[in-house]
């Protein structure tokens, strides 16, 4: 029985280009939902534009449109790039809809008649000469909780803590620039500490990953606060029906935008779209979102759910964020790539690829070099995959019509069958989103087909005329695998797959691997996939420098953190900072950042690991000094014990410096 699945992505926001960090999402539910429909399940991935809220607002003003031309130039621009990289959603649909606006007024007034919806009278601050109330993020201050200068209004970046925006000292409204004042302001909260028994059990209950549920627990077992669902006009959303100037807060109406866009769908395909929303159906119902939103997909989406009466997620998958060479994607680094810079150089494949190749089930961020994904598409699509085909295609062509062996080689169907019960475990790779596990298996896959064709030298045999018949069997038997191998893929590479559809004549289904292609004519050979050259990836990055905004100097350099807070001589004169000199560099062996330094400070020697590969070849290091708290107590790494710390500027990555003393300090000197 084939299985009904609903899909989502999260909402990108319509006041922005879709960037490599949105499409790392993307692509993952892509995989998900292209491969579900190729085991033969019933798989819709209805998806939507997030239309609401002050920044979009904000922006429309500031180019001098309305919010609805911005979101309408937008969701353009989004379904132009959600093509480009061929996603294939069964709809794109907005939030600011009839659809939507219709559901969410039926959520709210079942809550509300429920008794989950209360008032509460709230100060807030209010920008005088904007005359609006400012959201939490449109306001910035000092940490009450550590003093740092410069934290927005929800929480510290320094010092991680969350507070509310009235309690920021010395706070300033980002929109105008001047003070804010407080004003009471009546809200409308969703009493979500009723169902904190409900998500208790909901959250342990299979349906998250293990550490966003633990995460989770923490939270529930503090006990969840009533989340404000309402903001006061002005304000860009739907006006909440029995409140007027008081509007939906566009993290209600967001996540309804997945069942309006099914809602939407519907009229178009005629199906009971309803019934997928009931309590108890059978239609499985995922989630695709970052690690920044689970508290809204995890806690107040499914108590919003249920407390209107419809059904819950069956599940909530998250993943982490995207990084570029170890550090967050940075406009003024040039790594903030957008989707319309990537499809104006490099085809959409290689990135689905090089992210399947490096994708898990778990929430850990993911790092991308572009060394590593010029190598990784290289050798994996061109030098495995597609050189199979090109290999054994043109024997067929030239010597035999374009015609496969009639009858698959009887010797050699054990090894094709090695090829079809891969299926098995890629499939489960697949479902548990333990894509980069699939790659491998694929990968393995793919050397064997190599492999065979190297030992086997159709290209000598055919020069032998009584050998015809067995270069015939060679290459039928290559590109058998190679049909396995891309109906494998299928998932991942669409375009390549729909271009092997062509060239062998065929679908790629799961099923048709059951038997092997024989006795079947296939067209000519036409190149598939061309090797990523440097100078295409330098294209990218030179054209996203170029776009970055020019931004003053102390907003370019936001890795120069603020102060900490101040501290008495005696703390200072707890650290024993000493001279060290680095007599020897290692790289660790599986730890992709760390260096084994071994550092001399006069009196003994040290072991430190330090995380600065990225921007020092451990050999290079040697015989250089540094400085190193050397009284900082020993800890145990992965590794082994590290014993101190040496001193570094930087944020990180590549951008690391190790502090070097002058000429004439020698090991072991205190430095004061
Ligand atoms: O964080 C965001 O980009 C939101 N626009 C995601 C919304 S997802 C859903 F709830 F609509
Ligand atoms: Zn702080």
């Amino acid at each position: 029985m084939s299985r009904q699945i609903l899909v989502t992505s999260a909402l990108p926001y319509a006041n922005g280009a879709l960037h490599m960090g949105h499409m790392l999402e993307y692509i993952q539910t892509d995989i998900w939902v292209r491969y579900q429909r190729l085991a033969g399940n019933q798989c819709q991935w209805v998806w939507a534009d997030d239309g609401h809220g002050t920044p979009i607002m904000l922006k429309a003003e500031a180019e001098g449109i309305t919010p609805l031309e911005l979101i309408t130039r937008c969701k353009a621009e989004h379904e132009r790039d959600i093509a480009g990289f061929l996603l294939s959603p069964d709809n794109f649909h907005t939030t600011h809809s009839d659809e939507n606006r219709e559901m969410a007024e039926l959520i709210y007034t079942r809550l509300r008649d429920a008794g989950h919806i209360v008032k509460r009278t709230i100060k807030q601050l209010y920008d005088a000469e904007k005359a609006m109330f400012l959201p939490d993020r449109f306001v910035k201050g000092i940490c009450p909780n550590c003093d740092t200068p410069d934290q927005y209004g929800d929480n510290c970046e320094k010092c991680s803590a969350t507070y509310e925006a009235t309690e920021l000292k010395e706070p300033i409204s980002q929109v105008s620039g001047t003070t804010p004042e407080l004003r009471d302001s009546e809200q409308y909260f969703f009493a979500l500490s009723k169902f904190n028994d409900m998500l208790s059990s909901w959250t342990a209950s299979g349906t998250l990953q293990p550490e966003v549920a633990n995460k989770l627990k923490e939270w529930l077992e503090s006990g969840l606060q009533d989340w404000d669902i309402s903001r006061n006009a002005p304000y860009w959303g739907f006006e909440i029906p029995d409140a007027p100037g008081k509007y939906f807060y566009v993290w209600l109406d967001a996540p309804i935008g997945y069942m309006a866009s099914h809602k939407n769908l519907a009229a178009r395909t005629g199906e009971n779209w309803e019934e997928s929303w009931k309590e108890g159906s059978n239609v499985e119902l995922y989630h695709f979102i970052g690690k920044d939103i689970t508290n809204f997909h995890c806690l107040f989406w499914p108590a919003m759910l249920e407390g209107a009466g419809f059904r819950k997620p069956t599940g909530v998958f998250c993943h982490g964020f995207l990084t570029i060479d170890n550090l967050k994607m940075s406009k003024s680094r040039g790594t903030s790539i957008t989707i319309e810079t990537w499809l104006k150089h490099l085809k959409p494949e290689y990135l689905r690829y090089y992210f399947a190749s490096k994708l898990t089930g778990s929430v850990v961020d993911m790092n991308m070099n572009f060394e590593d994904f010029t190598t990784r598409c290289n050798a994996d699509l061109v030098g495995k995959v597609v050189n199979i085909a090109s290999r054994c295609a043109g024997f067929i062509t030239k010597k035999f019509d374009g015609k496969l062996s009639e009858e698959y080689p009887a010797n050699s169907l054990h090894d094709y069958e090695v090829f079809t019960s891969a299926k098995q475990i890629i499939g489960e790779y697949y479902e548990q989103r333990e894509y980069g596990k699939a790659m491998r298996e694929i990968m393995i896959l793919a050397e064997h087909a190599n492999t065979y064709i190297n030992d086997a030298e159709p290209w000598v045999k055919i020069k032998d005329p009584d050998k015809a018949a067995e270069v015939q069997a060679i290459c039928t038997i290559g590109l058998n695998y190679f049909r396995a191998i891309v109906t494998y893929l299928s998932p991942v590479l669409p375009d390549i797959t729909a271009k092997t559809e062509q060239f062998l004549n065929t679908s790629l289904t799961l099923e048709g691997l059951e038997q092997p292609l024989v006795n079947h004519t296939i067209n000519a050979y036409k190149p598939m996939m061309t090797r990523v050259e440097t100078s295409q990836v330098d294209k990218i990055l030179e054209e996203t420098l170029a776009n970055a905004p020019a931004e003053p100097v102390a907003a370019s350099t936001p890795d120069i953190e603020p102060l900490k807070p101040e501290i008495e001589i005696d703390d200072f004169n707890k650290v024993d900072l000493r001279v060290a000199v680095i007599v020897d560099a290692q790289a660790v062996e599986g730890a992709d950042k760390l260096v084994e330094l071994t550092l001399d400070i006069g009196i003994e020697k040290r072991t430190v690991f330090a995380g600065i590969k990225a921007a020092y070849k451990p050999e290079d290091l040697i015989g250089r000094s540094t400085v190193m708290v050397a009284n900082l107590k020993p800890r145990k790494m992965r590794f082994g014990l590290s014993s101190g710390m040496v001193l570094a500027a930087g944020p990180g990555g590549s951008d690391i410096f190790i502090l070097t003393p002058d000429d004439g300090a020698s090991a072991g000197m205190r430095v004061k």
